[in-house]
């Protein structure tokens, strides 16, 4: 969940690690340090943003090698001691970390034992100390990167330097991602390859238990038994993991505003010259199964809801279930289940469980992801990508989107009904015309809410699964307690929390239940709730908030999600709060 940069050999190490941190900061922004050598290991670190950190650090760095990290806590509270780099007893060693190593206790025994002492309390402390033991037992820094990893268990990257090999940069990984970037006369390391693109688009990702080092002109990579491997360059698409604001005041409105494009990139990938473009074996896989069942968290949990229906359009037998549930009591019935994951990130941890046991069953599985070259992306049977270009902000937008758009594309060609893309098509003139003409609206709704406890969506079906993905936005960002209630329910017991004033905020877009939906307005509004109503023209009254055009009901999570996103951002906004880096919460979920 936190964030890691390292540069051997740059001209300016400090502007590559310092633009990196500025990038990496959605991954975690408790606090942030780096290190580099000049006469001796210099370390600079402290809780708080990377912008606070480039006010500590000299204005005029000499070095050729540095390392970075932004950090979410984990083990240890978000003190400055807890902050990476870590440093060794002796100060030989020093490193930053992402994941979490599980024997970290044990470890740390180990070492008191030998008389090593700790300044803080993470796990990352613990590994700088074994790395050191044993690189002063062996004197040799392979057979010492080897025996640490046959030590530590749990998820790490990490990246590492000593005091006495001052060109060289040491990096090793085990289900937390890492990437080399190959440059000439330098080479660099970060979580992701977001930070490298300005420099490089020349990649190498490391797998499992593989380690290596990078100096300014060598990459070196090793397999677990330490033997050398000759890993493929990858190249990576530079538009697509662009951190660039484009003139927007935050990733989120950009994220939000980019839905239309991903939706149509979508289009255009999985669907050319009037045909469906899906692996013909994964589709033979989906057909043949007798039960498919959805797994993921969150916001991609939501899309799973609606992806579920959509198959089950076309008789395909479904559930959904949220990935840290699932992992502890998996259900897999009929005699040839199906697997779906959906993760925007591809490295969250309780799908990577989920994916654990979906491989002791033999179970077959797709993942659907927007993170090319991620744990998920690599590990599972088949992999659909969402090509949406890289999503900074922490609140989900764009990335649901395009999950909704590819499981309705993936249900179509299932179907053979290609009457999915026209649908899909329409889709993007409600989008625009959102995006055109409803903000003001928008934020005026949002200037009257943003002082309420609490906030509640009503929905059916379709509009029940946007209502949910409405509701977590708004509290992820704004703070807003709030509840999606599937209309029919109301009366079952949630009504008892509607009073005066209370916001209901009713999605009414689908003519089946429209009437139904009606009724529940009278429900809340004789308790005194204050109704703003979003319909589609056709099922639009004079007394409703918004009308949005008419379009194929099941896309509402595409057509109208927007509404919904623009909403959490104005309230957020509105309460001056950290749009895109929400207290509490990290862009990718690497722990359980
Ligand atoms: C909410 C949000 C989260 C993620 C969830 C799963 O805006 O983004 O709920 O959807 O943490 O993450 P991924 O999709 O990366 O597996």
């Amino acid at each position: 969940m936190c964030g890691i940069v390292g540069a051997v050999g740059l001209i300016s190490p400090k502007e590559y690690v310092f633009k990196g941190l500025k990038m990496l900061d959605y991954r975690g922004y408790d606090s942030a340090g780096v290190a580099y050598f000049n006469s001796g290991i210099k370390i600079y670190k402290d809780v708080g943003s990377v912008e606070h950190l480039l006010t500590i650090v000299p204005e005029e760095i000499k070095t050729n090698i540095m390392i970075g990290h932004t950090r979410w806590a984990t083990h240890g509270s978000p003190t400055k001691l807890n902050t990476h780099p870590h440093i060794s007893f002796n100060q030989r060693i020093c490193l930053v970390h992402n994941g979490v190593i599980e024997n970290y206790v044990e470890l740390k025994k180990f070492l008191l034992g030998k008389n090593y002492s700790f300044y803080g309390e993470t796990d990352s402390e613990v590994v700088a100390n074994l790395l050191e033991y044993y690189y002063l037992e062996y004197g040799d820094i392979i057979e010492t990167i080897k025996k640490v990893m046959s030590e530590i268990k749990g998820s790490y990257a990490i990246t590492f330097f000593t005091d006495d090999i001052k060109d060289t940069l040491y990096v090793l990984k085990n289900a937390s991602p890492l990437v080399v970037g190959l440059g000439k006369g330098f080479n660099l390391v970060a979580s992701d390859a977001s930070p490298m693109i300005e420099y490089t688009n020349e990649f190498i990702e490391l797998e499992d238990k593989e380690f290596g080092y990078i100096t300014n002109d060598k990459v070196a990579i090793f397999n677990k038994a330490g033997k050398p491997i000759d890993k493929q360059a990858i190249h990576k698409d530079v538009e697509l993991i662009s951190h660039d604001l484009k003139g927007y005041p935050h990733y989120m409105l950009k994220e939000i505003e980019e839905i239309p494009q991903t939706v149509n990139r979508l289009i255009n990938t999985y669907f050319q010259k009037g045909k469906y473009q899906f692996d013909k074996n994964l589709l033979k896989d989906l057909e043949e199964s007798d039960h498919i069942i959805f797994i993921a968290c969150g916001t991609s949990y939501h899309a799973g809801l609606v992806g579920g229906r959509y198959l089950e359009k076309y008789n395909k037998s479904t559930s959904r279930f949220i990935a840290s549930e699932w992992a502890f009591h998996p259900t897999y019935p009929g005699a040839k289940p199906f697997i779906i994951m959906i993760s925007q990130s591809g490295e969250t941890a309780d799908l990577i469980h989920c994916l654990k046991i979906v491989k002791e069953h033999n179970l077959k599985n797709l993942i659907i992801t927007n993170t090319g070259g991620s744990t998920l992306d690599r590990n599972c049977m088949y992999s659909l990508l969402l090509h949406s270009g890289v999503e900074v902000s922490v609140a989900s937008t764009k990335a649901y989107v395009a999950q909704v758009t590819l499981l309705a594309m993936l249900a179509g060609a299932l179907g053979n009904d290609k009457q999915v893309v026209e649908d899909l098509r329409n889709c993007l003139d409600v989008v625009h015309g959102i995006q055109d003409h409803y903000k003001p609206l928008i934020m005026k709704v949002a200037e009257e809410i943003k002082d309420k406890k609490s906030v509640f969506f009503l929905g059916r079906s379709f509009d029940y699964f946007l209502s949910l993905e409405a509701s977590l936005k708004l509290k992820e960002i704004s703070y807003i307690h709030s509840e999606a209630i599937p209309g029919g329910e109301l009366k079952h017991g949630p009504i008892a929390l509607i009073e005066k004033g209370i916001p209901v905020i009713v999605f009414i877009t689908d003519p089946d239940t429209a009437s139904s939906m009606r009724g529940n307005i009278e429900e809340v509004k004789t308790r005194g709730a204050k109704v703003y109503t979003i319909a589609t023209k056709s099922l639009y009254r004079s007394e409703d908030t918004m009308m949005v055009e008419d379009y194929a009901y099941y896309l509402s999570s595409v057509a109208i999600a927007s509404i919904a996103f623009y909403l959490a951002y104005y309230v957020a906004l509105a309460k001056g709060l950290n749009v895109d880096k929400p207290r509490n919460l990290a862009k990718s979920v690497t722990v359980e």
